[in-house]
């Protein structure tokens, strides 16, 4: 399973990357708003610390306006993945994106028909956004599972990025789930080190350590 930070902090994109344990980025809006950078800038870098996919959503809604800002934005660097609203004009724009070869991901998914669509039009990641959907009161892990059964009955190769990721326990079960990839914001990822059990045990560890005969 891939490890996507959510995150437009280029502070938080260094630090995970150096575990070695980074595959790509997701961004949006909100976050490249609070990180008070320039757009373009902030994700140029971003691109230049990750190897992998770095998502960079438009900031139109119709057609023309959404492919204009894909072709511009793509040719910021080879890894961008243009991140798309999962409205009627995001579906026909990236049905062009995926003609013209450009990675796509489909994002504020919140049912699998949806994904469907996303994956008739050549979606590269479809973005179900999990922590949104039980703030309702549902369960939005139904979901991954929903889109990962139709995804296999007909064999669409779209990706499913589980989004929305508030806690180590949407991160498990995505991936139990089979979830292609798992974009986690930093918070959450320093998250899933903590154990009680780790500490409490290296603490004992570094302990005993003192009286070792070296
Ligand atoms: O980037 C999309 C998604 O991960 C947003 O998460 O926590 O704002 O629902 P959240």
């Amino acid at each position: 399973m891939k490890i996507f930070i959510d995150t437009a902090e280029v502070k938080e994109i260094e630090e995970i990357n150096r575990l070695g344990i980074l595959d790509g980025v997701t961004t949006n809006p909100s976050l490249i708003a609070k990180s008070k950078r320039k757009f373009k800038e902030v994700v140029g870098e971003i691109c230049k610390i990750v190897d992998g996919p770095v998502s960079m959503e438009v900031l139109s809604t119709n057609f023309d306006e959404m492919l204009k800002e894909a072709k511009e934005y793509s040719k910021i660097a080879e890894n961008i993945v243009i991140k798309i609203p999962l409205i009627p004009e995001g579906i026909r724009c990236v049905n062009e994106l995926t003609n013209l070869g450009i990675q796509t991901n489909v994002t504020l998914c919140f049912s699998a028909p949806q994904a469907l669509l996303a994956a008739k039009v050549g979606a590269t990641y479809i973005s179900p956004f999990i922590g949104r959907i039980d703030d309702l009161g549902y369960n939005g892990m139904e979901l991954i599972s929903e889109i990962r059964s139709i995804y296999d009955n007909y064999n669409f190769p779209t990706q499913i990025l589980a989004a929305s990721i508030r806690h180590p326990l949407h991160f498990k079960e995505a991936s139990l789930l089979g979830a292609n990839a798992v974009t986690v914001p930093y918070s959450t990822l320093k998250m899933i080190f903590k154990h009680p059990l780790t500490d409490i045990g290296l603490d004992k560890f570094l302990e005993d350590a003192k009286n070792i005969i070296l």
